[in-house]
C-alpha cells in the first residue's frame, strides 16, 4: 500500500508538459513538415508507429504517424510523449537530442505546418 502511494506520487511529480502549455513563438516557426517534422518522425518513431513497420514492438495500431494528417490528428499525444522535456517516447535506448525535442515542441505548438 505504501509502495503504491509512493508510485502515485512519483508519477504526479513527472506530469508531462502539455501542448497548450507551450505557446508558438510570436514570430511563428520556420519549421515545416518537409524541413523538419517528417524527418524527425521517420528517424525516431516510424520503426514502431508506421503502417509498414515490420514489428511495431507493441505500439498501438491506431497510433501511426505516416502522414501530416496522422500527425495533426495525434499532435497533442505526440507532444506529451516526445516534445520539449517529455521523453517517454521513443522508449529508448536511442534518444533524440534535447534541441530536436525543442524543435518538435515549437513545430507542433505552431500547428505543425
Ligand atoms: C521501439 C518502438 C517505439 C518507438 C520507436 C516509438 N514508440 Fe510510441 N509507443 C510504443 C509502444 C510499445 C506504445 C504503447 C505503450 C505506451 O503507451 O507506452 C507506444 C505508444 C505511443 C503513443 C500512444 C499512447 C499515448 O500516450 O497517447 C504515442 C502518442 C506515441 N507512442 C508516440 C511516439 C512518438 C512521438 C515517437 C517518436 C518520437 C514514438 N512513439 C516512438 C513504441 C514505440
Amino acid at each position: 500500500m505504501k509502495r503504491l502511494a509512493l508510485a502515485l506520487l512519483a508519477s504526479c511529480a513527472t506530469a508531462p508538459l502539455e501542448i497548450q502549455d507551450y505557446p508558438c513563438p510570436p514570430q511563428g516557426t520556420t519549421l515545416t513538415y518537409a524541413s523538419f517534422g517528417q524527418r524527425f518522425i521517420d528517424t525516431n518513431c516510424s520503426t514502431c508507429h508506421s503502417a509498414s513497420a515490420g514489428s511495431r514492438h507493441g505500439a498501438p495500431e491506431n497510433f501511426q504517424f505516416d502522414t501530416i494528417e496522422d500527425v495533426h490528428h495525434r499532435a497533442d499525444r505526440i507532444f506529451v510523449r516526445a516534445a520539449a522535456t517529455n521523453t517517454s517516447m521513443p522508449p529508448g535506448p536511442v534518444d533524440p537530442p534535447p534541441d530536436e525535442r525543442d524543435k518538435l515542441a515549437e513545430w507542433l505548438a505552431c500547428g505543425a505546418p
